[in-house]
């Protein structure tokens, strides 16, 4: 498959293997967020954003796994280096956090594991004074992490953010306003407040300011002679640089800035949940990077392939067994695709390639907006974009067109539509996406 070559090319979607793989997939499966029927073949041709499923479709991936392949599928130089090292059998090997996983010396690694990803992040964190970083497996146990060295710190209460996603285990998904359906049902993490997310100006004036003694909505909840929380009992407020599953709404300017002063004012740890906005995908290494704000913490997954939660030496515990798990600490094989991932970013420039092709994208959704009156709004930052339908059923039925003519995207809010292409996305790949998009548009009448 050439990269520069190579176009969407489908016959049916899903085709007689695909609805056979699916078939005997739920037989076993939990049933999830299982979206459309695309069955990806895992040993045919895949490059870039494109990759073959079992009938041997070829699509073009504009959800990059969620985030979670920032390179795409078969970035050569990640493959490439990945086979320079002689790897042993276990790679995925448990208990890391009981001993240390290394090979050569620190300073000459036989390959960048665990100890070397921690080190890289730090680096990547260096801007906000952090030092510290545990490893774990998902981006809900980084979140669960977050809170806990958070709550060890002092404080019951914590405040997220209407709109927010942060994960599914009971502790981050307390924390999650963007649909009923993550918590109906489930026990919480009690003291849990949620406060606006102003993302417009308009929402910043009238949904987060406020005639009160602060000023805003949390600095009247915490005003020291008329607020209602007394501060000391706050552990942290927690949200994300730009709202993901809440439908890709960057937080406004000022907002964060009122963060800021309430962080000094009381002492507030922030924790910047990074999960989806970090890592490169807004042209920035952090989502946070783009505001007036200093996060306390900062949680990474998906593309990293393993959790992180990072921070500073004195806001992580120091008693021993506070933080642990069987997998903590990251496997090696996981770890070192998060490092050679957060490598190449480096080396090949690719927060400039979001910011450059983040900008082909969003000019081009902004130009469908103007033309289309069933379009509402495109937004977002770098290559993490997204557009809003008027209905929620247009939305669901441009995600099935845009499919059966071979792009992959997935909704996100209400109805909303987010494009995440991989961080590498040519301009020519830009430009296919979005004619397959727009023709998926202009064929769906809404009404399905
Ligand atoms: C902002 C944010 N936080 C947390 C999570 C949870 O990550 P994971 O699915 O790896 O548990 C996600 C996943 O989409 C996310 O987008």
């Amino acid at each position: 498959m050439d990269r520069e070559t190579v176009e969407p090319n489908v016959e049916t979607l899903p085709d007689e293997r695909a609805k056979e793989w699916a078939e005997y997939h739920h037989e076993f499966a939990a049933p999830s967020t299982y979206v459309y029927e695309f069955v990806w073949d895992t040993s045919a041709d895949a490059v870039g954003p494109f990759c073959t499923d079992v009938d041997g479709n070829v699509l073009m991936d504009f959800t990059s796994h969620v985030a979670a392949a920032p390179l795409g599928y078969n970035n050569p130089t990640l493959r490439r280096k990945l086979e320079e090292f002689d790897l042993v059998d276990p790679l995925k090997i448990a208990g890391q956090d009981f001993y240390v996983s290394a090979g050569g010396s620190p300073s000459d690694p036989d390959l960048p594991g665990p100890s070397q990803l921690m080190e890289r992040l730090v680096d990547a964190t260096d801007h906000y004074d952090m030092d510290r970083v545990f490893l774990s497996n998902s981006g809900a146990e980084a979140v669960e992490n977050a809170i806990k060295v958070c709550y060890a710190n002092g404080g019951r209460r914590g405040f997220t953010t209407d709109g927010a996603f942060h994960g599914r285990t009971l502790g981050a998904l307390s924390l999650n306003r963007s649909k009923t359906v993550h918590r109906k049902g489930f026990p919480e993490v009690p003291g849990i407040v949620s406060v606006p997310y102003p993302s417009t100006q308009e929402e910043y004036e009238t949904r987060w300011s406020t005639d009160g003694p602060g000023g805003n909505v949390v600095a009247d909840k915490l005003h020291p002679k008329q607020g209602v929380i007394d501060p000391e009992e706050v552990a942290y407020i927690i949200l994300e640089p730009i709202q993901g599953e809440g439908g890709y709404r960057p937080a406004h300017p000022e907002f964060a800035r009122d963060l800021e002063q309430l962080r000094h004012e009381y002492d507030l740890h922030v924790i910047a949940d990074e999960i989806q906005a970090g890592v490169g995908r807004t042209g920035e290494m952090w989502g946070v990077d783009h505001l007036d704000l200093t996060p306390d913490v900062i949680t990474a997954a998906k593309g990293m392939r393993v959790g992180a939660t990072i921070s500073r030496s004195d806001v992580f515990p120091e008693e021993k067994g506070r933080l642990s798990s069987t997998w903590g600490a990251g496997d090696v094989i996981a770890s070192m695709q998060g490092a050679l991932t957060l490598d190449i970013i480096q080396e090949q420039n690719l927060l400039e390639n979001a910011r450059t092709r983040g900008e082909q994208l969003r000019s081009r959704l902004d130009e469908g907006v103007e033309d289309r009156p069933e379009l509402v709004d495109a937004r977002g930052r770098g290559l993490m974009q997204a557009v809003e339908f008027d209905t929620k059923e247009r939305r669901e039925a441009v995600v099935e067109a845009a499919f059966e003519r071979g792009l992959l995207l997935l909704g996100c809010g209400h109805k909303t539509l987010r494009l995440l292409p991989p961080l590498d996305v040519t301009e020519r790949e830009i430009d296919l996406a979005l004619e397959l998009l727009f023709e998926a548009i202009d064929a769906t009448d809404g009404s399905q």
